[in-house]
């Protein structure tokens, strides 16, 4: 893409291309927004040890996820109403990670349904669950998800209720948006959207519409998360859904190391270091604060996967110096998928890899396995 030169480039392009309503579901956090911005200013913070002299020549950012091997360390977390974000917006993204070489999570609340992306897929994609009230939808989820050939499940903890978002509030968010005078203007200045919108037409949460009780369409997702999402959702359903999901399990929206520890207990391949990129607990710590308590807690024995704030490969190679096998990123491909469809995906892993390799290369190293504590300043050493 021209004249891209970095995440933010795309971010800014992603704002013109797409509603106001949609651009702020993605680019909000909850509250006051505090941990949000968190997320990011910690990474910006942590200050990286240049090293020369080291023949870095042969330098690569490829490695391995949960036995896959991938372009980067790094899979897509899953969002939901990619496809209101950007028309077809879940197969887009999905087409983009699986033909650079990462995997892509699709959201339970996503547009495009575990069957529309099965369809078009050439490599397992994974799939994020939500628990909700009802159980039995829970298992036919499943169910789909083990006849779509999904082999990793990503459960996400940190939403038994759903965070205040003070934008989607104020902008009316709905699916399809509500036609209001204001809405009306805000889709007549975003032509390109509206046309790709008029050729897929799809605006329905497509696991859900049709398998659930009371998804109603215009229905506000916060609404309807509330009303449907399980507050009593427990470590025993976790450790039901453990024992009833054969392939690769994955606990999403760890933050605390006592959460950490009970975690290690289910038998879950890995666990995301998470606050839902600031979009629940406003107050929570950022995700890289967090990470090496639980990075400690684990003690190697299982993957431990970080999202939050991250936008490039510098801040995957912080992540990975503090102990984190893999990245996940949400709104910095969001924003590659705003600003430029399936294209704008994958000029923002062109981007991040790019970043990562270079990062490597000048600060002496050569191979993913090689980063870690040594590559970073101590707080005290950097004043
Ligand atoms: C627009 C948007 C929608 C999200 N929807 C979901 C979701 O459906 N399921 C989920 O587990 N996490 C969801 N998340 C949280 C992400 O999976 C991830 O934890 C977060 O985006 C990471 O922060 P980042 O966006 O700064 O990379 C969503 C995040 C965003 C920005």
């Amino acid at each position: 893409m021209k004249r891209v030169a970095c995440n933010d480039d795309l971010r800014m392009r992603a704002r013109r291309r797409v509603p106001r309503m949609f651009f702020d579901y993605v680019d909000g956090g909850a509250w006051t927004e505090s941990t949000y911005r968190a997320n990011s200013s910690d990474l910006s913070a942590i200050r990286l040890k240049q090293r020369v002299a080291v023949d870095v020549s042969q330098r690569t950012a490829r490695t391995t996820l949960l036995g896959q091997s991938t372009r980067l360390p790094l899979a897509m977390s899953p969002t939901g109403l990619t496809g209101m974000f950007w028309p077809n917006g879940e197969v887009l993204a999905m087409q983009a990670c699986e033909a650079f070489g990462i995997p892509y999570t699709l959201s339970t609340v996503s547009i495009a349904s575990i069957e529309d992306l099965a369809r078009v897929a050439t490599k397992p994609f994974w799939f994020q669950l939500y628990v909700i009230r009802d159980r039995d939808f829970i298992e036919r989820l499943i169910r789909r998800a083990e006849q779509a050939g999904i082999d990793t499940l990503v459960l996400t903890l940190d939403l038994q209720m759903s965070g205040q978002r003070n934008k989607d509030i104020r902008n009316g968010l709905s699916s399809p948006p509500k036609p209001t005078l204001r809405n009306l203007a805000d889709l007549a200045l975003h032509p390109a959207w509206c046309l790709a919108m008029a050729r897929h037409r799809n605006m329905r949460f497509g696991n859900l519409y049709g398998h659930v009780d009371g998804m109603k369409n215009r229905k506000a997702l916060s609404e309807w998360t509330n009303e449907q999402f399980d507050p009593t959702l427990s470590w025993t359903d976790v450790r039901r859904i453990r024992d009833r999901w054969k392939g690769k399990l994955v606990l999403k929206g760890i933050l605390a190391p006592e959460d950490a520890q009970t975690a290690l207990t289910i038998d879950a391949d890995a666990l995301v270091v998470s606050n839902h990129g600031g979009r629940q607990l406003d107050g929570a710590p950022s995700t890289i604060s967090a990470l090496p308590d639980i990075v400690a807690e684990v003690g190697g024995r299982t993957t431990v996967l970080i999202d939050g704030g991250f936008t490039s490969g510098q801040d995957i190679f912080k992540a990975l110096a503090l102990g984190a096998n893999g990245v996940m990123m949400g709104r910095a491909l969001l924003y590659g998928l705003g600003a430029g469809a399936q294209a704008g995906v994958a000029a923002a892993l062109e981007m991040i890899r790019n970043e990562l390799e270079v990062t490597m290369g000048l600060c002496g190293v050569s191979r993913i396995e090689e980063i870690g504590p040594h590559n970073l300043y101590k707080a005290a050493e950097r004043g």
